[in-house]
């Protein structure tokens, strides 16, 4: 269902319930946001909640993640943290004047009279967002025990929670996303995982929680924060399938709005968006898939935008408030392409945090923190790739076999 929203006053087309900052690229823009110090312009890179590239005031909420909220009739979002407009931020000069960077807490300090001026001038400018109009009540966390508790959605969340649930257990699944699936919904679907999930939740055995974060663990104790407030649960059984963060990479301009992930990139594409009408994808040895599946669906017929994937790795981005070339070394030495968008297909690092919360050993490996898994004390489990298992369904399925039979006793 079509609904219209605003951002920063005009008016823009989107798909009820979807991620409000896909609604914003589709209609053309991709520097959405400011950096919160030398006011660079910032486009989404992540569309998972882990960048900044994407906040925005929305409804009076200041400092909101737009790749997180559902487009619904009616939603105003503006930009913030700009002096002027999103276009043209007078504030922008801090990066003119200080090219090597800058370190505000020493700015002018021990200067009589300038130091005053300064600090005067960092308070008002300092801060990202207004606060709202009217604070939020504060209300009580309640506590609840439940049987089995999976935390993400994604391919490796799906199977724990069907085989949970095939094993005759009541199972709540937490998602910070929109909607379930995670990154296979980058990659087009994988039917033998959505099936048996969707079948589950059909029957009521499954209960998906979207938009629920598990914000820590604290012994056999669950902090989750959705859009109810907060509640502590307590489970018998606790699968954590957190998968991984987007690999990035320390390149000139990787901040430039157009640069993203090519798991970002393909997210977007789910919704109908594209950033650029030419996207160079760029694939660094390690990485993969996402890049060519990116280029495999925007360039199915009716083709969304002219694709380039390019083995290398990226050394420098031209362009202000949008990718405009991409320099790149190859096997075959540096080259150069004209593109409005660059997607990265780095190697994704484990996201590991939950599980070392909950106890798991860590090994260290180029790429980051992998978890030792799948079982980390009894009734606390990880799967997929936060405990290195290849993104492939039936690697999948073969890693959980047998498991979640020894969950944790009878509490008293
Ligand atoms: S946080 Fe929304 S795009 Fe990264």
């Amino acid at each position: 269902m079509k609904v219209t929203i605003t951002f920063d006053g005009t008016e823009v087309e989107a798909v009820r319930g979807e991620p409000v900052c896909a609604a914003i690229v589709r209609s053309g823009t991709l520097a959405i946001a400011r950096s919160a110090k030398f006011h660079r312009p910032r486009g989404p890179s992540c569309m998972r909640g882990a960048c900044d590239g994407c906040l925005a005031r929305v409804d009076e909420q200041p400092n909101i993640m737009t790749c997180l909220v559902p487009a619904e009739e009616g939603l105003t979002v503006t930009s913030q943290n700009t002096l002027g407009s999103r276009e043209v931020d007078f504030l922008r000069v801090t990066d003119w004047f200080f090219p090597e960077g800058m370190n505000h807490h020493e700015l002018f300090a021990g200067v009589p009279g300038v130091q005053q001026v300064m600090q005067a001038f960092a308070r008002r400018v300092a801060g990202l967002g207004k606060l709202p109009k009217e604070a939020v009540p504060v209300r009580p966390a309640p506590r609840r025990e439940v049987e089995a508790v999976v935390v993400g959605s994604g391919p490796a969340g799906m199977a724990a929670a069907a085989l949970l649930a095939k094993q005759g257990k009541k199972v709540e699944v937490l998602d910070d996303a929109l909607a379930a699936g995670g990154s296979m919904r980058a990659l087009g679907g994988w039917t033998i995982l959505e099936n048996p999930f969707t079948r589950e939740v059909n029957r009521g055995s499954i209960r998906l929680r979207t938009s629920t974060t598990l914000g820590g663990i604290y012994e056999d104790e669950l902090l989750v924060a959705g859009d109810d407030g907060a509640e502590v649960l307590k489970a018998k059984t606790l699968v954590l399938a957190p998968g991984c963060h987007d690999g990035v990479l320390a390149f000139e301009g990787n901040d430039v709005p157009g640069v993203m992930s090519a798991r970002a990139g393909g997210l977007l594409l789910s919704h109908g968006a594209v950033p650029a009408d030419r996207v160079l994808v760029v694939i660094p040895e390690g990485g993969g898939p996402f890049g060519e599946a990116f280029a495999r669906a925007a360039q199915a017929e009716p083709a969304r935008c002219e694709v380039t994937v390019v083995r290398g790795d990226p050394l420098e981005v031209s362009g202000s408030s949008q990718v405009k070339k991409v320099r790149v070394a190859t096997a075959e030495g540096e080259k150069t392409f004209k593109a409005g968008a660059l997607l990265v297909d780095a190697p994704r690092s484990p996201a590991y945090e939950l599980c070392a919360q909950a106890g798991a050993k860590l090994r260290h490996e180029p790429r980051g923190y992998v978890a030792e898994g799948p079982r980390i004390r009894p009734g606390v489990y990880a799967v997929g790739e936060v405990i290195g298992t290849p993104l492939d369904p039936q690697a999948i399925l073969e890693s959980i076999e047998g498991l979640f039979v020894d969950e944790r006793p009878e509490q008293a």
